[in-house]
């Protein structure tokens, strides 16, 4: 009830500003053709069976140039403006991607406990973590089922997948993204928006571009050569583009080059509607426009938010001293240029026309999602338990601690300031409000049972989180608690990371080293008792050089989302076998990062120096050792990897080499059924121009019990052997011969094969 009280009156405020703002006679000139009349209900428009074009064509015909103008921006904090008169709904939208978190306000509103309106959803992993799974059909699933929620609370749109390239580890919202490559980005990216699409719910992937920092991020200008742009972060767009034909893409709060996305001219016309033939339409980041006839000349078709809750937001001095825009395309502003001649009918026709065809290509028009429908089913959950368990990375695992045996094992001891907490996400607009959540002593104790004791101790708070636990002699007596309880268990799980406040939108991490106090609680817990786990709840690599050393087993959970504690459990007693793999590399320290000394940049500029050098292509290119390499982890089985072939083919009436098909096979020779991820990285060292050691260009999960082969196929196109040439401006491959590498990391290469391009 509360809900629908809440839309309803904002709709209502939105008709009350409209009337006040608009002047029906102001632009007779411009649009001397159209005027408010009545619609006959069999307008070209309303028929379902025509194509998209068609009816978007009619229903601009019919469209008023003050109907135009007030599309271009919310009509308040999650909806775009309806136009009544023709029937044109509002996209009614939902913050994501991990899940549907809210529409009623920003961040700090709808986090505050008992936010209205409450809507508790199903909390999914974060994005990391999902890309640590590699599995493209669960997070084609993880999109469907999300769309399913969005629509069951009668909304249309998620904002969501989030493609941004983990360049730093310090950013604050690397959780929400799928790490540092661009092929594996692309690939989770089209899986996500397939499955949000397939249900007719529009996603926005975001942001565009190069959203890498949160230090100043509306006014911070990055200086990314053209080359760096479209081989590190333009394909995850490119792709959702080309392949997934994705309905939105949400344009990012920094600027590229000297100029804000959301007015960029060679970012959203030449590069995203020109070269990649984008037909969907652009939605800024909140706050995120700087100006009228610029904005909407370069392509940018959708402000948010807007209408009241927009008005309220410009006058908090917090949102104007950190840069934040908004306002700009609002009716009155956008008449007053195309009045002057800034703004052409032509171009007001194209950003009006891109959201029009989104609203007819999803079913937005003909079937309204009018809500009604199940959250957090239990198959809902059972995505969001099989995608935190695949998340999962075995890091270390010396003398197979794990898995436990919950026949030898008589008392456990959990421990840290994520143990006893669920940490499902990072901090911000993505942070998910779920029914419940799984804290890894919870997934402990159940699945433990009555005969294994699990007990739990705090170790040392979470940083800045309770300060009754932040002084010397409590820290004391915390540490000391910890290292008992550890010293009489048969083992000792600790489990650490970061929380919302430390990692989260809007700033970023201040240090890559664990939060204050862990590293020493690890260090005495391992000294009470050398069998320790180490689990590390974060979204991004931690400094472990005080203890990996004398770590024996080591996992990764990520943010886990609402069954976190559940898949841990999972992986430690063995019922699982950890697949996870590592979507980003573990630099051992911050200063071995490429992006070290280029960032955050300085006078608000930040320069990419390390251009294309970014993770493994820069440590495995330059031979700096990272503490864990990219595609990295370990199973509680192993994997032979045999019989490599790569085949050229032509394709008729071609000359050269046109694609190659790759084979191998992969056989599970331990006595666990598991799965693994195998990963196809392509070495160019003929190019005219540096490239890196290898970058990934194909990956496939399989799954095999103990003993059981497979033939894993890989098809490859000459894409695959090209970089960005920019010379040309455009896609190159060098002939010669380049070299087929099969891997289970990019440090783990079992398989080379030759592979000769003539022409
Ligand atoms: C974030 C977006 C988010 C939007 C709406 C912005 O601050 O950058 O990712 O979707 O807010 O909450």
């Amino acid at each position: 009830m509360r809900r629908s009280r809440f839309v309803v009156s904002i709709s209502f405020f939105v008709v009350l500003l409209s009337a006040a703002t608009l002047d029906p006679t102001r632009l007779k000139a411009q649009n001397a053709g159209q005027t408010a009349a009545s619609v006959p209900a069999d307008a070209p428009y309303r028929d379902a069976r025509l194509p998209a074009e068609k009816r978007v064509a009619d229903l601009l015909s019919r469209m008023t140039v003050e109907e135009k103008a007030a599309m271009l921006s919310g009509s308040g904090w999650m909806e775009s403006a309806p136009i009544e008169r023709l029937g044109i709904p509002a996209i009614k939208m939902a913050d994501g991607p991990m899940g549907v978190r809210s529409w009623a306000g920003s961040s700090a509103i709808t986090s505050l406990p008992g936010a209205p309106p409450k809507v508790l959803t199903t909390s999914f992993p974060a994005g990391v973590a999902m890309a640590a799974t590699w599995d493209t059909d669960l997070v084609q699933r993880e999109g469907q089922t999300i769309a399913q929620e969005v629509k069951a609370l009668g909304r249309d749109m998620i904002l969501g997948p989030t493609v941004n390239i983990n360049r730093v580890p310090l950013w604050g919202r690397n959780f929400e993204g799928y790490g540092e490559d661009p092929y594996l980005a692309a690939r989770l990216g089209v899986a996500y928006i397939r499955g949000v699409q397939g249900e007719g719910v529009i996603p926005a992937i975001k942001h565009f571009d190069a959203n890498n920092e949160e230090f100043e991020r509306h006014r911070i200008d990055e200086q990314i050569d053209e080359r760096t742009l479209h081989e590190i972060y333009l394909p995850a767009f490119k792709a959702a583009v080309r392949e997934a034909g994705v309905w939105s893409v949400m344009s990012a709060y920094n600027k590229v080059n000297g100029v804000h996305c959301a007015e960029s001219v060679p970012l959203l016309h030449d590069i995203l509607q020109k070269e990649f033939g984008f037909k969907g339409f652009v939605v800024s980041d909140w706050g995120s426009t700087y100006s009228t006839a610029a904005t909407v000349n370069a392509g940018m078709d959708l402000e948010m938010p807007g209408g009241p809750p927009m008005q309220a937001w410009l006058a908090n001095p917090h949102m104007q001293s950190s840069g934040n825009g908004a306002g700009w395309l609002t009716a009155d502003k956008v008449l007053a240029e195309v009045k002057a001649g800034h703004i052409s009918e032509a171009t007001l026709d194209d950003n009006v026309g891109r959201i029009l065809r989104v609203i007819f290509v999803s079913g937005l028009f003909d079937h309204p999602h009018t809500g009604g429908g199940e959250v957090d089913t239990p198959a809902q959950r059972a995505v969001a338990l099989q995608g935190a368990t695949e998340g999962i990375v075995l890091l270390k695992n010396a003398a197979s601690l794990l898995p436990l045996d919950a026949k030898k094992i008589h008392s456990i001891a959990v421990i840290g300031p994520n143990a006893a907490v669920a940490r499902t996400g990072g901090g911000g607009s993505s942070l998910v409000r779920p029914m419940y959540a799984i804290a890894p002593l919870d997934g402990i104790r159940e699945r433990a049972g009555n005969r294994i004791a699990v007990k739990f101790a705090l170790g040392v708070g979470m940083d800045g989180e309770d300060p009754a636990v932040d002084t010397p002699a409590v820290r004391a007596g915390l540490l000391k608690e910890a290292t008992d309880l550890a010293a009489h268990a048969d083992v000792a799980v600790v489990v650490v990371g970061r929380y919302p406040k430390l990692e989260g939108e809007g700033f970023d991490v201040a240090t890559m080293d664990l939060p204050a106090g862990q590293d020493e609680l690890i260090q005495a817990v391992e000294q009470a008792n050398p069998r320790t786990i180490v689990v590390l709840n974060t979204g991004d690599p931690v400094t472990m050089s005080k203890w990996i050393g004398q770590t024996p087993a080591l996992l990764d959970m990520w943010y886990g989302g609402q069954e976190g504690g559940h898949a841990l459990a999972s992986i430690l007693f063995g019922d699982a076998n950890p697949s996870g793999k590592l979507p980003v590399s573990f630099p051992k320290e911050w200063e071995d990062s490429p992006a070290y000394g280029h960032y955050p940049g300085e006078n608000l500029k930040v320069d990419y120096a390390e251009g294309i050098y970014v993770g493994y292509r820069y440590f495995d290119t330059k031979n700096v050792e990272p503490l864990f390499p990219f595609g990295f982890g370990l199973s509680y089985t192993k994997f032979e990897y045999s019989g490599l072939t790569v085949t050229p083919y032509i394709s008729a009436g071609k000359a050269g080499l046109t694609g190659a098909v790759v084979s191998l096979k992969v056989r599970n020779a331990g006595s666990r059924a598991g799965a693994e991820v195998v990963e196809l990285y392509v070495h160019d060292g003929h190019a005219k121009i540096d490239r890196p050691a290898h970058e990934l260009k194909g990956f496939k999960r399989v799954e095999l019990k103990p003993g059981e082969s497979q033939t894993v196929a890989f098809t490859l196109g000459r894409g695959a052997l090209s970089y960005w040439s920019p010379e040309k401006n455009a896609w190159t491959a060098d002939p010669g011969t380049f070299e087929i590498q099969l891997g289970a990391s990019s440090r783990d290469i079992r398989l080379r094969a030759p592979l000769v391009l003539t022409k």
